[in-house]
């Protein structure tokens, strides 16, 4: 039962206007005094032409109001309603118990498909804290998804493709050494093109062999391309390393060199269709009218862009996968690059251009400074996601060692604490990188919200087969187990507006909300040394804020050990 709803669906019946308006207009009261729900009648004062409060008046008069409302109050404008809580209690209750896993989920993406491009790293660089928030945002965003019945497709668009492969074959096969690159893998690469970089400051004729080796990698030259395979399965098996650390998958890993062969076309299609046009030796698609610089096709060598993959990248996944939305998530400072090739898409007569999506999130930098791999100003993944394990390790084997299987909760807490520090603040919002703020546990934090989930699991644990929904619903109606259930009901909800706004930190927000409320509530009634009457209701609300939390936090990507 959906309270809000259903009152909706009785004032729009009274009223005689669409339902829909009504579900909409409908407030939250900002104190408990004033009842569950408000409708605001001023803004039917024009089209009835009464004063706000006697229309709230006559409508308590008319409404026909559902069983669970107890009571409506004229305040004002409005028209609140107080409902009767353990009725409330018992649906939402109930309703948990019921669904477990599924409550929360909705159909509304039934049969549409969602592309999330998401992680896409370039290899041969270093897999560093900066690819973190594209990982563990776009993988929250999936799991939104998918929670909201969409059928999603994870994307990895790999950066493999373009003239610094060309760059690092030339330095590979000036001064690299097959032993160490298979040894010390990306960081070996990256020590090499580093080197490239110095060496043809001297020599800039470097820069043309790398030009030719890159133009061999397009043409299909055996030699470049068995080399550039082996960079990218070093790459890769770095990369892999990091996400099954962190519990991401993909369902495809077609990156920038997927499209090599499929580009011409493109560029043909854009010939067709009279966008391209010659500047200086380069092709371009002129974008003057929209205020932005040009979009960049061809360079003048002849070598494609990565909005030319992009471009390619889009039509082929239109093609394949028919998307109602695809979408992207960077780092903001590429949001030139996503309009000026979103416009593109558009001037060549694709009307899905609106469902192209970019969603950016804020910089990372390091107390020391912008992140730069050419500088050597990095944080490693791999270093911080397993600083953040050992740190998680020592704290338990200081406060639980006889926890058991500790090693596999140290994993689970010390990156979850990482992702979700990661996903609580709005994501547009730039971080400054802190060892120390990732490794704090007090707070609204990840482990915040695990330990209280297994304080209750450790409850229901004690409680064994006492912990049932078949309850007397009318004990868990005092404001604290109310404030819990009330989140409860809006689970769902919350969800949506995460997916609405690809903001996974609307989730974690609520989950530490919903963390908070049950603190309170566990903290204001006694359970376990309860009367049994009042002790079993107090379980079932444990069991189901458990369940939820449990499942808030799967949306982010975090696991919730029962025992920590
Ligand atoms: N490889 C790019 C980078 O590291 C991100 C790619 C994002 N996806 C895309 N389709 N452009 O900045």
């Amino acid at each position: 039962m959906d309270f809000k709803a259903e009152i909706a669906a009785a004032i729009a019946q009274s009223l005689e206007i669409d339902v829909n308006e009504v579900l909409g207009a409908i407030e939250i009261p900002p104190n408990k005094d004033m009842g569950d729900y408000a409708y605001p009648c001023f803004r039917l004062a024009k089209t009835l032409r009464k004063a706000p409060p006697l229309i709230a008046a006559e409508l308590a008069e008319k409404v026909q109001l559902p069983s669970f409302v107890k009571e409506t109050k004229v305040i004002g404008a409005y028209l609140n309603f107080f409902t009767e809580k353990s009725v409330f209690a018992k649906e939402i209750i109930t309703k948990v118990f019921e669904e477990k896993e599924n409550y929360g989920k909705s159909t509304v993406g039934a049969g549409k498909n969602i592309v999330i491009d998401y992680s896409s790293p370039n290899i041969a660089k270093p897999f560093h804290v900066g690819h973190l928030r594209s990982t563990v945002i776009g993988n929250a965003i999936y799991k939104i998804h998918e929670f909201l019945g969409y059928n999603c497709v994870g994307v990895n668009h790999l950066g493999d493709w373009g003239t610094q492969f060309g760059k690092l074959i030339t330095a590979y096969k000036l001064w690299g050494d097959a032993e160490k690159v298979e040894k010390d893998g990306i960081s070996e690469l990256m020590r090499i093109y580093v080197l490239f970089h110095d060496e043809a400051e001297k020599d800039p004729s470097l820069e043309d062999t790398a030009r030719s080796w890159f133009v061999k990698m397009q043409d299909g030259d055996e030699e470049a391309l068995t080399l550039w395979k082996w960079f990218k399965d070093i790459s890769l098996k770095e990369f892999e390393r990091v996400y099954n650390t962190l519990g991401v998958s993909f369902d495809s890993y077609a990156g920038e060199s997927f499209y090599n062969d499929k580009m011409a076309a493109v560029v043909d299609e854009l010939k067709e269709k009279e966008l391209l046009i010659e500047s200086n030796g380069a092709m371009i698609v002129d974008l003057e009218a929209d205020k932005m610089p040009p979009c960049l096709i061809i360079r003048t060598d002849g070598g494609t862009l990565y909005a030319t993959r992009d471009i390619t990248a889009a039509i082929y996944r239109k093609n394949t996968y028919d998307f109602e939305k695809c979408i992207y998530i960077t780092a903001i400072d590429q949001i030139l690059h996503f309009s000026q090739w979103f416009k593109v898409i558009e001037k060549m007569g694709y009307d899905w251009n609106k469902q192209l999506v970019h969603v950016p999130f804020g910089l990372v930098s390091l107390e020391s400074g912008k992140l730069s791999t050419r500088k050597g100003n990095v944080v490693l993944m791999e270093d911080l996601l397993n600083e953040a394990v050992k740190k998680t390790a020592a704290i338990i084997e200081e406060k639980n060692p006889d926890l058991p299987n500790k090693e596999e909760v140290a994993k689970q807490v010390g990156i979850g604490a990482v992702i979700f520090d990661d996903l609580y603040n709005g994501r547009i919002k730039d971080i400054v990188f802190s060892w120390e703020k990732m490794l704090s546990f007090e707070g609204e934090t990840g482990p915040y919200v695990q330990y209280t989930n297994a304080r209750a699991c450790s409850v229901l644990r004690k409680a064994g087969d006492e912990v049932t929904c078949d309850i007397d619903f009318s004990v868990l109606t005092d404001d604290v187990t109310v404030e819990v259930i009330k989140l409860l009901a809006s689970f769902n909800e919350k969800v949506q507006e995460a997916a609405d706004k690809y903001e996974p930190s609307v989730v974690s927000r609520y989950v530490v909300d919903l963390t908070q409320a049950f603190n309170k509530f566990y903290h204001d009634n006694p359970i376990l040394s309860a009367d049994e009457k009042t002790r079993k209701a107090r379980l079932a609300v444990v069991k189901a804020v458990s369940s939820v939390l449990t499942s808030g936090l799967a949306l982010l990507g975090v696991q919730a050990p029962e025992q920590m």
